[in-house]
């Protein structure tokens, strides 16, 4: 596993920018795997830029990690809302090829597998950028996510919901289940970057790189992975 540590946010998004500029550049029919959250908002202001200065999204497939149950594409706080805010709407991607799963599908195992058979028809992900939980989760894997899952319906840990209550008018609002690509799904993906910045990812980053491989840290899986790079400011990298 390749790991940086570089000084802050900007630098963190400049770093993950650059390696997937370079994946479209390199394979313009590229499949890239998007997260949501905080953490990737400086990566997609950067991609709209370098989109400005000529790089072309019209032949890239976009797959999303996760979306809330409940929540309707259109709802402000949902992850294809997110998406088409701080990306989609930014690029010239067609709106076609970016996928989000459905968190209001009528039969949501369907939705799952549906999902899954679509990463496979394009031929699978092949740069996938990931965020992570405070808990280590990645996508919305929390902890004690069987390694060998796929795309799923989860129910989210109360941490969890805690700290994306800061999205929401009250934690009350905050959805308490949500579909999201499994482990094996992301593992799948043939390159992998991680991201992310502050002391409250800390622990968790020190967990995923240097503790044992186990459930109960999602993220630790990621050291099976032939070609993983993280990207970690200094707050988070701080217990490496
Ligand atoms: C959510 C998403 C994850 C993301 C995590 C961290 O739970 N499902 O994909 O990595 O939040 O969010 P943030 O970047 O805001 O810390």
């Amino acid at each position: 596993m390749n790991v940086v540590v570089v000084n802050n946010f900007d630098r963190m998004s400049e770093e993950a920018a650059k390696l997937m500029v370079a994946q479209i550049r390199s394979k313009p029919n590229s499949v890239l795997g998007l997260a949501t959250g905080s953490t990737p908002l400086g990566v997609y202001r950067l991609l709209a830029e370098y989109h400005q200065r000529g790089v072309d999204f019209s032949s890239v497939t976009t797959f999303n990690l996760d979306e809330y149950v409940g929540l309707a594409p259109a709802h402000p706080q949902s992850y294809r809302h997110y998406m088409e805010e701080n990306l989609f709407s930014k690029v010239n991607v067609r709106k076609e090829n970016t996928h989000v799963p459905s968190g209001t599908a009528p039969d949501l195992q369907a939705e799952c597998e549906r999902y899954e058979q679509a990463i496979r028809q394009v031929g699978g992900i092949d740069l996938q950028l990931l965020g992570i939980g405070s808990n280590a989760h990645i996508g919305f894997n929390e902890p004690g996510t069987p390694f060998g899952s796929t795309t799923q319906v989860v129910d989210l840990t109360e941490s969890t919901i805690k700290d994306n209550a800061r999205f929401f008018a009250s934690p009350d609002e905050v959805p308490t289940q949500a579909v999201s690509m499994g482990i094996k799904s992301i593992m799948r993906a043939k390159n992998i970057v991680l991201i992310a910045y502050g002391g409250s990812k800390a622990e968790a980053i020190y967990a995923a790189l240097r503790g044992p491989v186990t459930p109960k840290v999602p993220a630790s899986v990621l050291q099976l992975h032939p070609s993983v790079t993280f990207v970690v400011d200094q707050a988070a990298g701080s217990k490496l």
